[in-house]
């Protein structure tokens, strides 16, 4: 068991690099399996879900092994259709193994998915488009048993743009006969990222970052090197916690486009933010500015993973701030354990409504989930006195180095293990 101790108001300061975006990453990890090779997967970090991801391509059969940030990733021979309850259920992400291996093998054995609570996080929108792309499907005793022995391109349009169904659609169409066409797709800079690995594989993909994909499936395809995109999500991390430390941070390896929805509310809240073409420097006001209305949408709308971010920050903003969660439902349990530490939080549904205190205090509050846990640390990184989270687990889901480089920008943090 372990804590994560940080000694609040310190003003955050220097610069930080970010590191490679895991839900590109693993999707890409997936997309291995499309090929017979040697794939290197630069700028891929060692996070706690990469290393699970790592676990199911090694259970598969694939060879893989580390060098600093790049996996290599071997996956030739044969690869298993099947992977066990006990790794499925540790991430939501597995899912996306589904369309891969039966691309590859024509079938598939996996358990449903785990990953974080946020509320239902049903599969059903995956199912649906891989049975439109002639896979059948049984459900049986906690099982998808996939056969895709007759897989062909179709034209598939989803009810709501899914990121993990988009991503699934494209690792399974790549190597289906015929030509697919997915509308309403999700435009997140990640599917744009799996799309550039896989069309580097061979595969035929047309308009991802479009609410509109076309793939033309190909017989086979081959091992290919790809760096990782950087991880939006952890440089909006960086940048809350500079804000509400009343901080001045530069954050390289970024690509400031995909902050430009969270940017935008940072300058609502008062912070002077610059960008260059791989780096973003905020400075904070002396006292942030509350954000009349945030509401989490697809992309390029405001991420639902940066929303417990803000929700923290926005505690200590002078005046009222309302947030509106629509895609997951239980996203704002860190609310609970801000009022603990002095916020003054209501939520009702998917609705929150932040009035913002003069300063937070240091308290025992424990993560839930991993943004959740991370803007525990925030809101910890402003408070008087000292703040211990417990769970930190959650949090090292989806941060490498979280405590190093928050301590190179001067925070008082450390880990402990009882
Ligand atoms: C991905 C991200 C996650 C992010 C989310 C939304 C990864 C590893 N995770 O998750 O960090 O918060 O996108 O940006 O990339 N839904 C259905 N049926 C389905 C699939 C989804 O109803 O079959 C619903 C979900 O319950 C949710 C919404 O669609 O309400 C969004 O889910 P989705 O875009 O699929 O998110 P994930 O791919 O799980």
């Amino acid at each position: 068991m372990s804590r994560i101790l940080i000694e609040g108001g310190v003003q955050l300061s220097g610069t930080a690099q970010v590191h490679g975006a895991k839900n590109a990453a693993l999707p890409i990890l997936a997309a291995t399996v499309l090929n017979e090779g040697v794939n290197i997967i630069h700028n891929c970090p060692p996070l706690k879900d990469v290393n699970i991801t790592v676990e199911m391509l090694k259970y598969l059969g694939a060879h893989v092994e580390r060098e600093g940030d790049s996996l290599i990733v071997d996956t030739r021979g044969r690869l298993g259709n099947h992977i066990p309850e006990k790794l499925m259920r540790q991430l939501r992400s597995s899912i996306v193994f589904m369309g891969a291996i039966v691309a590859r093998n024509k079938k598939a054995k996996i358990s449903a998915p785990g990953g974080c609570e946020l509320g239902p996080r049903p599969i059903d929108l995956h199912i649906k488009a891989l049975r439109e792309l002639g896979v059948k499907i049984k459900e049986s005793h906690g099982y998808i048993i996939c056969n895709g022995e007759k897989m062909h391109g179709r034209e598939i349009h989803l009810s709501f743009p899914s990121v993990g169904a988009t991503e699934n659609i494209m690792l399974a169409a790549s190597l289906a006969e015929g030509k697919t066409i997915i509308q309403n797709v999700a435009k997140e800079p990640e599917i744009e990222d799996l799309a550039v690995f896989l069309n580097k594989m061979g595969a035929k993909i047309k308009g991802a970052g479009s609410s509109r994909i076309e793939i033309d499936g190909v017989e086979k395809l081959s091992a290919a090197e790809h760096s990782v995109m950087p991880d939006r999500i952890v440089a909006t991390t960086y940048l809350c916690s500079a804000a509400i430390t009343g901080g001045e941070v530069t954050l390289t390896k970024v690509i400031p486009e995909h902050l430009s929805a969270c940017v935008a509310c940072l300058r609502d809240s008062g912070c002077d933010i610059t960008v260059g073409d791989d780096w973003i420097k905020l400075i904070a006001p002396k006292r942030l500015k509350a954000v009349s209305e945030i509401k989490t949408m697809p992309y390029p709308g405001f991420p639902t993973d940066a929303q417990s971010l803000f929700l923290a920050m926005l505690t200590v903003a002078e005046g009222t701030s309302i947030i509106k969660e629509n895609i997951f439902e239980s996203r704002f349990k860190p609310a609970e354990e801000l009022v603990r530490m002095g916020a003054d939080v209501m939520v009702d549904g998917r609705i929150a409504v932040v009035r913002g205190v003069s300063n937070l205090s240091g308290a025992v509050v424990s993560a839930a989930d991993l943004r959740g846990g991370a803007s525990l640390v925030v809101a910890a990184l402003s408070a008087d006195g000292l703040t211990e989270i417990e769970n930190p687990h959650y949090i090292d889901r989806g941060y490498a180095e979280l405590l190093e480089v928050l301590s190179k920008l001067g925070a008082k943090i450390k880990r402990v293990e009882y």
